[in-house]
């Protein structure tokens, strides 16, 4: 038996060599920190499933979210929990709403310091928990939909929103938005479509994290977990209606198709860590099967790896705090 010509190893021998030759790395400014805020609450409320992550108060929002882009977070995405639910979402598009009164607070305290992004769906909003509203029959009704994300839009481009993320999966959602910003002057705000989003169990503790009382499932407007085809379909209708930038969500299980996406599209394209998937993690580190900090930073460079420029991730505002102080001797590879 010779000896190996090709040796492989030679470039991982040395930190430096490793470092030399590194393709990816994280930055704090690559990632985006998703915020609850909760109308009637006293104090912030820790989510049961989600350890660390917190439904806040008006006043424990805009502090969160100045710490985290303090530390250098690129982007915040915020997500409403209004204390009264009706069909139609009457509190996402009313201006003292708690999500656009969230905005406000964030714009206020923020200005230009940060890109502020709202969830544009009206999930949160409608007492039945779908992202739409409902017809006679009970089905999601895609083009009145529509005429409620228009308003929607308008409220939190009203509210101080840099960007919108339209999250809802109707046909057709960004070029109704996109004709209502423009129409009403709001040229400048961007939407970051959710381009490639599945009906996935991995949404399970967001659930609990905006009190949904959803009835039903989400199958009939979010894609088929078996597919990969039809997300590159969407991202071309998402691109050719305007979309800014575009997302694949959930994260981790769909590492496939985000490189899918990522190589053909012509935005940048964001990836989102979502509920379960934080979960998860933080289930396995409490049992102490998993090194946290190490999970953490390898599952966020596994999404810049497979081609996303962004990353929402519960983790954002930690893992800045911890690239801030500098990653200690034996996590250097990610940073
Ligand atoms: C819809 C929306 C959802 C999430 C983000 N936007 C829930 C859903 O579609 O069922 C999930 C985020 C997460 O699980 O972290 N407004």
């Amino acid at each position: 038996m010779s000896d190996p010509l090709i040796r492989p190893r030679r470039l991982r021998t040395t930190g430096a060599v490793r470092s030399l030759v590194r393709e990816n790395t994280l930055r704090a400014g690559d990632l985006i920190l998703p915020m609850f805020v909760r109308e009637g609450l006293d104090a912030p409320r820790e989510i049961a499933s989600m350890p660390g992550v917190l439904q806040h108060t008006e006043d424990s929002l805009v502090a969160a979210g100045r710490e985290a882009v303090d530390r250098g977070v690129g982007g915040l995405m915020l997500f409403g929990v209004p204390e009264t639910k009706d069909a139609v979402g009457s509190g996402a598009t009313d201006p003292d709403g708690v999500l656009n009164r969230g905005l406000a607070s964030l714009r206020a305290e923020l200005g230009e310091a940060t890109v502020l992004m709202a969830d544009l769906c009206l999930d949160e909003f409608t007492d039945h928990g779908h992202c739409g509203v409902l017809d006679d029959s009970g089905r999601v009704d895609n083009d009145a939909t529509l005429v409620r994300y228009r308003e929607m839009a308008l409220a939190q481009a009203r509210a101080g929103a840099h960007m919108l993320g339209p999250s809802g999966m109707m046909d057709g959602q960004i070029a109704a938005i996109r004709d209502a910003l423009d129409a009403e002057g709001f040229t400048d705000v961007g939407l970051f479509a959710y381009t490639a989003k599945y009906a996935s169990a991995f949404f399970g503790p967001f659930r609990e994290a905006v009190d949904s009382s959803l009835q039903g499932d989400r199958r009939t407007y979010q894609q088929d977990p078996a597919n990969g085809r039809e997300a590159l379909r969407e991202l071309a209708l998402d691109v050719a209606e305007g979309a800014d930038l575009v997302m694949v969500k959930p994260g981790l299980p769909y590492l496939d198709v985000l490189r899918d996406v990522a190589q053909a599209s012509p935005v940048p394209v964001g990836a989102y860590q979502v509920s379960g998937e934080y979960a998860m993690i933080e289930a396995a580190c409490a049992h102490g099967w998993l090194d946290r900090e190490r999970t953490v930073l390898e599952s966020l460079l596994a999404f810049r790896r497979a081609g996303a420029t962004s990353v929402l991730t519960y983790y954002a505002s930690e893992v800045a705090l911890w690239l801030q102080r500098g990653l200690p001797e034996h996590l250097r590879e990610f940073a």
